[in-house]
């Protein structure tokens, strides 16, 4: 097979196995090839994907962190994975100091863009949260939402995120738990990229639990996240 085909069917699993595309009907997560795969074919499909004129995930922000906006204060805050700039542009709009931080170069400048027609300013960057300087005691709030990625990067990532929040800093999240896999509504399709309470209680441990709950909640966010979605939502709080 030539490099070029290998490359193509790596990026056609990493998609699949990322959001689920065209697997519909429960027979999704058969191929587990993403979480040891390096992020370079990752990062390549969503570059494709972001490439398109349409935002993925609209530009309207995720319901969970637009319902807890009170929670965030309104000092700095950093979102993690930020794709196309959707939450960190309304956090913007609310007054917020945002930074972002996302793997792909069409999502950050998709996030410029955005922000530029909002009139607002976010400072976003290009990164790998394998690697990503999150600094130490430095956020009001850190903002993950649909940030999956394999465990060998997100229990460090974690981590540091611990360490990055300034004393009485706030940590929100949602993401898709396993019970996601298979459901064709968006959201990685291998139980490996997926998250729970009970691991994210481990992981985040030295926080104060605010909010940590699994639930089933109509995910309508973009045409990359299509319906009824199982997800686990995080707000934590460092001790002052
Ligand atoms: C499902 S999208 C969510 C985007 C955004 N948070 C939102 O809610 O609209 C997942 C994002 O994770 C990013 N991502 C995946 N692995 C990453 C990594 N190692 N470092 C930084 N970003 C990563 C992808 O580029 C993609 O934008």
């Amino acid at each position: 097979m030539s490099v070029q085909c290998q490359e193509r069917r790596q990026r056609v699993k990493a998609h699949h196995a990322e959001e689920g595309k065209g697997r519909r009907g429960g027979n999704a997560g058969k191929e587990t090839l993403v979480p040891s795969m390096s992020q370079l074919p990752l990062r390549a499909m969503w570059e494709e994907r972001y490439g398109a004129e349409e935002f993925v995930f609209g530009t309207d922000p995720n319901d969970f962190l637009r319902a807890n906006l009170s929670t965030l204060g309104s000092g700095n805050v950093l979102c993690l994975a930020e794709g196309e700039g959707r939450n960190a542009v309304f956090l913007a709009e609310n007054g917020l100091s945002v930074s972002s931080v996302d793997l792909t170069e069409s999502g950050v400048a998709k996030t410029h863009r955005l922000a530029t027609e909002r009139g607002v300013v976010v400072d976003a960057v290009t990164g790998d949260l394998a690697d990503f300087d999150l600094g130490v005691a430095k956020w009001d709030a850190i903002v993950s939402i649909f940030a999956h990625t394999p465990p060998s990067i997100r229990i460090d990532l974690h981590r540091r995120v611990v360490d990055a929040l300034a004393p009485g800093g706030v940590f929100l999240l949602e993401a898709y738990t396993p019970a996601q896999v298979g459901r064709g509504t968006g959201g990685p399709q291998v139980p490996e990229l997926t998250m729970t309470a009970e691991g994210l209680r481990g992981e985040l441990a030295p926080l104060e639990f605010l909010t940590i709950q699994e639930l089933e909640r109509e995910v309508i966010e973009g045409p990359g996240h299509t319906g009824e979605g199982a997800v686990v939502q995080v707000i934590a709080r460092k001790a002052e």
